[in-house]
């Protein structure tokens, strides 16, 4: 097992790649916290976790809330003494055009798709350079690097995630905390449900593969960059697209 004894917290694991990486840890060793802003989503992770014999507990906690991220985190430490993995993967799309994009829908993605990120990841770096180690891997996206029509806000914050995943890899690689970010590609998962058929299938023919992701192509990624077997990456943006880009 890849990950034995190591205590995994991961954003938004109610559903979709959160929830897939949840499971797949677990398998893997890993003692796993579960959050999401939805609490029947964390409930019913946490029983499927369960249920592979893993030790998983969970919490309702919005990454934009600080006390509620700082709880999350002490909930890890009280459970299980540490923490190894955390995976920021909470994440929202409210697409527009620029020309009729609304500033609320700006400020919310932007709220939760950075500032979240900035909050998860500041409270479990304090935490991790107690014990000098850890790995924080953050959720970007292949549009974060190459830009994507609508997606004003939420580009800008995976754009901002793969920036701050450089300076965290720089300032806490000397303590022992290795930092990387996954930048998935079209990804079928409830995120994508409101998608169009005919943007999936323009999607799936854009891809060298022919094919569009499932969470557990993104979870695997995260399992590597979370094992000891990425030992030496850092700073890393791990594209997983089918080649799409
Ligand atoms: N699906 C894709 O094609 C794709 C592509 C690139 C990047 N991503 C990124 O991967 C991550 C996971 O995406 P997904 O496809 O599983 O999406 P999803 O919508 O299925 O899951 C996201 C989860 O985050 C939770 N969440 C939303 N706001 C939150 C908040 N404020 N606090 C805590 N949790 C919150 C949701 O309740 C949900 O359970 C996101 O960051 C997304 O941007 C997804």
């Amino acid at each position: 097992m890849r990950l034995r004894n190591k205590t995994a917290v991961i954003t938004g694991s109610g559903r979709g790649i959160g929830k897939a990486t949840a499971l797949i840890f677990a398998k893997e060793g890993a003692n796993i916290v579960i959050s999401d802003v939805n609490r029947n989503d964390v409930e019913r992770t946490v029983a499927e976790v369960s249920e592979t014999g893993a030790e998983a507990a969970g919490i309702k906690a919005d990454v934009t809330n600080k006390n509620q991220v700082i709880e999350l985190m002490d909930l890890a430490v009280s459970k299980y003494g540490k923490i190894d993995i955390l995976i920021n993967n909470a994440g929202i799309t409210m697409d527009a055009a620029l020309l009729k994009m609304k500033d609320e829908q700006f400020d919310t993605v932007i709220d939760i798709n950075l500032r979240g990120v900035y909050n998860c990841g500041q409270a479990a770096a304090r935490v991790m350079e107690r014990h000098k180690s850890g790995v924080i891997l953050n959720a970007s996206s292949f549009s974060g690097i190459y830009g994507n029509y609508g997606q004003t806000n939420y580009v800008a914050t995976k754009s901002a995630v793969i920036g701050m995943t450089k300076v965290w890899a720089k300032e806490l690689g000397p303590k022992g905390i290795r930092v990387n970010a996954v930048a998935p590609g079209f990804i079928i998962s409830p995120m994508t449900d409101k998608v169009p058929d005919k943007v999936l299938e323009m999607m799936k023919e854009k891809c060298p593969l022919k094919m569009l992701g499932k969470p557990e192509d993104i979870a695997y990624a995260y399992l590597y960059l979370a094992s000891d077997e990425a030992r030496f990456v850092n700073g890393a943006v791990l594209e997983v697209t089918g080649g799409l880009t």
